[in-house]
């Protein structure tokens, strides 16, 4: 038996509360310290799973760029996941009635970095990668494409109301829905537009197939994010005259929707126009996608606060970084 003499007090006071929180739970102590006598010490790489990460890349081609290509779309997936345990947090915060400016702003604020770190990323992979091995890559893993990212979906999803990620040639017509409208608006998200054959406008196989394995998800998690997403939220926060965090809140947001929607998105493009680039005619005729037309931000305007953003904002929604950083035109 220890006494007081093999233990000094603070030891001797985590044993009480130790005893205590285990007592608590119905549980005996002495098995728990048995456990603890025979585990072994953690290492580094059990931790965080190092070995399962690092053998999570298999090019399926001996193309050694592929891999490259790989792991940067596993290094987005991971950013994407860490943006949705930020806004999984906001609709913990909602659901228990304890939102604040302050908290949000935070949330978003961490959102925003992670974003920047993509978008100032892309070009790490890009620049690197031999044009030719891609185009030789790419068309052994077709259907697949990062089109089928079910967390970037999602991210709009925690983003912003559902009107806002319909097509735009059904947005107005779905502004401030209920709760019953999602299934309707759901149909009509923007992205069941894009992945379609250039030629004839029919849904390619990547499309059909990620239908078929996220819809349901996706729309369940639009109606758990119905007022848990980021502008319901914001919209139902009182700021009792803090102007100072209402502009830094505004200012986040704003930046969100131009990290997302404008900044990733062009860095995207950019990449799918250094690669993929040809004449309309041409895709067309090799059964390629409309991603020309689909894919620029000026196009889609996906906008996730319009209420952020003037008139004349809305209107130029992309175009002066897609003329500078596409066809070198400083404006
Ligand atoms: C050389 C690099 C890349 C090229 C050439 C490329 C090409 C494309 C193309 C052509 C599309 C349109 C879909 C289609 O028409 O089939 C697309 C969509 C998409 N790609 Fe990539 N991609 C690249 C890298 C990435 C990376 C690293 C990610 C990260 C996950 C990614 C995620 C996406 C997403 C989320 C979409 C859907 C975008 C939207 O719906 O607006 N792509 N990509």
């Amino acid at each position: 038996m220890p006494t007081n003499k093999d233990f000094s007090p603070e030891i001797l006071d985590k044993l009480n509360a130790l005893q205590k929180k285990y007592a608590a739970m119905g549980q005996d102590i002495s098995s728990y310290l048995d456990g603890l006598l025979y585990a072994d010490f953690l290492t580094y790489w059990d931790y965080i799973n190092l070995d399962t990460l690092l053998n999570l890349q298999q090019p399926i081609t001996p193309y050694p760029d592929e891999k490259v290509f790989i792991i940067y779309h596993q290094i987005t997936e991971l950013y994407f996941k860490l943006c949705l345990h930020e806004f999984d947090r906001v609709a913990q915060s909602v659901e228990a009635g304890e939102l604040t400016p302050a908290f949000l702003l935070e949330r978003v604020r961490r959102i925003n970095r992670y974003f920047e770190a993509l978008t100032s990323s892309f070009d790490i992979m890009v620049d690197g990668m031999d044009a030719a091995e891609f185009l030789k890559f790419r068309m052994s893993l077709l259907p697949a494409s990062g089109f089928q990212s079910a967390q970037y979906r999602k991210i709009e999803i925690c983003s912003t109301s559902i009107d806002r990620i319909a097509h735009k040639n059904h947005r107005d017509k779905f502004s401030n829905p209920t709760i019953d409208d999602l299934p309707k608006v759901f149909k009509h998200l923007y992205w069941r537009e894009g992945a379609s054959e250039l030629k004839t406008g029919t849904k390619t196989l990547t499309l059909k197939q990620f239908e078929k394995k996220y819809d349901s998800d996706l729309l369940e998690m639009a109606e758990e994010y119905f007022s848990a997403n980021i502008r319901s939220a914001a919209a139902s926060l009182t700021f009792s005259g803090d102007d100072k965090l209402k502009d830094e809140l505004k200012h986040a947001m704003r930046w969100l929707d131009v990290n997302v929607n404008i900044n990733w998105t062009l860095a995207h493009y950019k990449s799918a126009v250094r690669y993929l680039q040809r004449d309309p005619e041409d895709i067309a005729a090799t059964g390629g996608t409309n991603w020309q037309k689909y894919l620029p931000p000026r196009f889609q305007k996906r906008i996730f606060f319009p209420e952020l953003w003037s008139e004349q904002e809305l209107e130029d929604w992309g175009k002066s970084w897609v003329k500078k950083e596409i066809f070198g035109i400083n404006i």
